[in-house]
């Protein structure tokens, strides 16, 4: 692939003008406002993939928000390489923020900045273009099929059903994804292991209507007051959870895979500063890379209730409110913790309040292992264009859909993220280095290579 660089060398300028035609359309998946940018999202997608060459392409409904579909299918009796994406954003807010309007990209530093420039349009983005080079360069070793889903960032509730009812169409041997992240510039790595998720949202209830807290104050059970408190309680001062059963599942890794995994590189200042703590804080025991990357986590995401507008107002609110999630680890269900929490939350209300929990959206995590064939193609490829052999890495992060395919298509993925941790996704000002984004367009047609010819 001598040609390689040059071709992205040669049309990089169009690369990000195409990228930045998909940015422009805001397809915040949560908000029904967005309904209308989902399918236009979907189309310019399913243009592209024509345009690109696939065989066919097209714009599949769902229970909720479109899946796009192309293949291009050279000979059955090669490999078929699936590649997943979610066209999908998070919301925006709050815009103020915002350095320069959301979707309305713009290269500042080597950076692109824009909701969805990483996650996931610019990670998606480059298997388009890494696509493109093979097919019109002639070099496409294998079959490749594309699903780009709308939902990833509200669960991808409907993909479940999707991957049942398409199950023949989906066939593949490995399922190729840049949704995640590397080390660093200069320290590739791929991800591992994914964390599950369960996500809740509480209500607590007092008195039926809200009350001056001059005539009831200290005689009624202020329902903020007990929902600060029951959230308090679910973490002990070792930062553990005290959810009965919470880590019954929890897999105890032995002292060589921590050992293994301690070898990766982390710089605890460098985390720090970039988020401005003076501090980390977490479960006794373990570092903070196995904070995120092995154990399982609560957090309050949001809660609200009573008055928030300027000024004061002296009331006791009748209602208070809470979002819950829990990131969750390899073996421990989902469906499993949300019974777990409802069954504690409700057992550690007291008697003057009332209180609801709901499940909102969940699902498992995953661990891939380094011994398959995807695996090594994925090594010798970032082999190739970075000079040094990746680490595996087991990232915080969720993506519900990748345990699904596994067991409702018996497919394994590999994570192939170009994502830096800087990259603030999800966050004002979200972006993505051009140079990761140009690396990945590289590495990618590797892989394809080295999984067709490991495969033989
Ligand atoms: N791409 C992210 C997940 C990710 C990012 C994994 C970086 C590893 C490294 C994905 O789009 C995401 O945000 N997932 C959600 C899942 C949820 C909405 C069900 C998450 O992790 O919060
Ligand atoms: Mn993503
Ligand atoms: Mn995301």
């Amino acid at each position: 692939m001598q040609d390689l660089k040059n071709y992205i060398d040669e049309n990089k300028d169009r690369f990000i003008e195409e990228l930045f035609e998909l940015i422009r359309i805001p397809s915040v998946s949560s908000k029904e406002s967005h309904k209308e940018d989902m399918y236009k999202a979907a189309e310019w997608i399913k243009t592209k993939l024509i345009k690109e060459g696939v065989d066919h392409a097209e714009v599949m409904e769902t229970q909720g928000h479109p899946v796009v579909y192309g293949e291009k299918i050279l000979n059955p009796a090669l490999p078929t390489v699936l590649v997943y994406g979610h066209y999908d954003v998070q919301p925006a807010e709050p815009f103020d923020l915002w350095k320069s309007p959301p979707f309305e990209p713009e290269v500042r530093d080597g950076k692109i900045y824009a909701r969805g420039a990483n996650d996931d349009k610019g990670q998606m983005f480059m298997h388009f273009k890494a696509f493109e080079y093979l097919l019109k360069t002639n070099q496409l070793p294998c079959n490749v099929k594309f699903m780009i889903e709308g939902e990833e960032e509200i669960g991808s509730p409907s993909l479940g059903k999707f991957c049942e009812d398409n199950k023949e169409m989906l066939k593949a041997d490995v399922i190729l994804v840049s949704d995640t992240s590397m080390l660093g510039p200069k320290t590739p790595s791929i991800t591992t292991g994914l964390r599950g998720l369960a996500y809740m949202e509480v209500e607590v209830t007092g008195p039926s209507h809200d009350l001056h807290s001059g005539l009831y104050g200290g005689a009624v059970a202020n329902p903020l007051n007990v929902l600060c408190q029951m959230i308090a309680s679910l973490q002990d001062e070792n930062g553990r959870i005290t959810i009965p059963g919470f880590y019954d599942d929890v897999e105890e890794l032995s002292k060589e895979e921590r050992e293994e995994m301690a070898r990766a590189p982390f710089d605890m200042e460098e985390f720090k500063k970039h988020i401005s703590i003076n501090d980390v804080r977490g479960e006794k025991g373990y570092s903070t890379p196995e904070r995120t990357g092995i154990r399982p986590s609560l957090d309050v995401n949001g809660i609200w209730g009573g008055y928030t507008e300027k000024g004061a107002k002296t009331i006791l609110p009748s209602k208070a409110h809470a979002k819950i999630s829990m990131r969750l680890v390899p073996h421990q269900e989902s469906g499993k913790i949300e019974q777990l929490f409802i069954k504690h939350f409700e057992a550690i209300a007291p008697k003057s309040v009332k209180v609801k929990a709901e499940f909102l959206h969940g699902g498992e995590g995953y661990v891939s292992p380094t011994n398959t064939v995807a695996y090594q193609a994925a090594s010798k490829a970032y082999e190739t264009t970075y000079g040094i052999k990746p680490i595996p890495v087991r990232s915080g992060g969720s993506i519900p859909i990748i345990s699904l395919f596994e067991k409702v298509l018996g497919t394994k993925s590999i994570l192939m993220g170009f994502g830096l941790d800087s990259d603030a996704i999800h966050s004002p000002n979200e972006n993505y280095a051009l140079e990761q984004f140009y690396k990945g367009i590289e590495t990618i047609p590797h892989f394809y290579k080295n999984f067709v010819e490991m495969s033989k």
